[in-house]
């Protein structure tokens, strides 16, 4: 598979559709390239690939241990015992049942960030909503004060570009990670001055225990606030977008409140925040028939796997309430799975519900913008203009 092929930039989706029609897996100069769901699904699942941060943090320039790998050195760069060992200094705080009891807070957070635009009004619900909201619950969980909201959303935006794998970003990445790491410690050091019900606390119990080094704290309790924002607001905004287009579909969500959850997934099968996951394998392995020495580095298609026609019936149509669903590639898959999947899951439900319940007649008020690129999808701008009916 050709790479640098123009097509790859300027229609990822098209270019991986054309290759995905002859087979499903394809060598390049990058690795080995997987590309529709069935197989996608069992390269994340293979325990003898993992996540491989180091690489990617070499490629982007930054050494494993240079300022900047801050919020890229947390779980997602461990394996086996380690792995579970920091991960379960925060998973109890992402566990079901907990996420649940966020709604109330995520509902109100919505009507506070919206506030009460009169009708007529045209507001972007991607500054006025999407991107403040995940800042907002995630501050709260840590016990941190809302105001650093829009602090966290900017460092996640720049760590994130780690992706790309241009080291061209390489200063923005560690200016934010340099930052996070000095905000990281001054929160550290406030909880275990004040400690209380939040997940900071938390794992500064587990520290204390003996479960963590200081050098881990810090590096989960970034990789956390890193992660907690930038891709849920992309994510949240990918699914207003896809359900606004159709006043009817809005329509629907408005009188079925049932169907919100079925319409995020859907949007995050259509159109995936991350469009590809990396893996490294880590011996020799045989998957699906194919060879896959020690060393290969792997690049999962989300984007790919999600719009397999060997999959899923038009899969080019947003269907909320498609029967072939299946389970979404999006947060990955193994021990690595999105550990705040659920949270996303629920603020993007929240939000959607809030909108479609209180405004039943929001409609666009012109084309959104956004960015889809082989690696991530960004919204930029979602104008919509307040309707005259307006419930309480
Ligand atoms: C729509 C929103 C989100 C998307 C699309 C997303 C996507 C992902 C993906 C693709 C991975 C890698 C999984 C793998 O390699 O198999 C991941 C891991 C992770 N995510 Fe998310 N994420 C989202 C929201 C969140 C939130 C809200 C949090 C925290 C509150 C979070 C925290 C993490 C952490 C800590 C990891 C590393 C897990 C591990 O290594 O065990 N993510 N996420």
């Amino acid at each position: 598979m050709d790479v640098d092929d123009p097509l790859l930039v300027d229609d990822p989706a098209a270019f991986l559709a054309a290759h995905r029609g002859t087979d499903w897996a394809f060598r390049s100069r990058r690795g080995l390239e997987v590309l529709r769901y069935d197989q996608v699904w069992r390269f994340l699942t293979d325990r003898r690939l993992v996540p491989d941060v180091a690489d990617l943090l070499a490629i982007n320039g930054l050494g494993e241990t240079a300022p900047g790998a801050t919020g890229l050195s947390g779980m997602l760069s461990v394996h086996g015992r380690d792995h579970a060992r920091l991960r379960g200094a925060a998973a109890a705080w992402f566990a079901p049942a907990r996420v649940e009891e966020w709604r109330p807070f995520i509902r109100e957070t919505c009507r506070e960030l919206l506030g009460n635009p009169a009708p007529g009004t045209v507001i972007d619900l991607v500054t006025a909503l999407c991107v403040p909201l995940p800042g907002l619950v995630f501050t709260k969980m840590v016990g941190a004060p809302a105001a650093d909201a829009a602090r966290l959303c900017a460092w996640s935006d720049s760590l994130l570009k780690v992706f790309l794998q241009d080291p061209a970003h390489r200063d923005e990445i560690i200016e934010a990670g340099q930052g996070l790491e000095a905000y990281v410690l001054s929160l550290l050091e406030e909880r275990r001055a004040n400690p209380g019900d939040d997940l900071l606390s938390a794992m500064l119990g587990r520290h204390e225990a003996g479960a963590l080094t200081d050098e881990e704290l810090i590096g989960v309790a970034a990789e956390l606030l890193s992660a907690s924002t930038d891709n849920t607001a992309s994510q949240l905004g990918v699914t207003l977008m896809h359900t606004l287009a159709d006043p009817a579909r809005w329509q629907q969500l408005s009188a079925e409140p049932a169907l919100a959850a079925g319409a995020a997934v859907e949007a995050e099968r259509l159109t995936p925040r991350v469009g590809y996951i990396n893996r490294k394998a880590l011996t020799d392995a045989v998957i699906d028939g194919l060879a896959v020495p020690a060393g290969t580095w792997v690049r999962c298609s989300v984007l790919s796997g999600h719009h397999d026609e060997t999959v899923f019936g038009d899969p080019l149509t947003f269907d909320p309430g498609r029967a072939d669903q299946r389970r979404s590639l999006v947060f990955g898959g193994g021990p690595h799975y999105c550990i705040g999947a659920g949270l996303a899951q629920v603020e993007i439900e929240e939000a959607l519900l809030y909108l479609t319940e209180r405004y039943p007649g929001l409609r666009p008020a012109g084309p959104p913008g956004w960015i889809q690129s082989e690696v991530l999808m960004s919204l930029v701008s979602l104008p919509v203009r307040i309707p005259e009916e307006i419930h309480a």
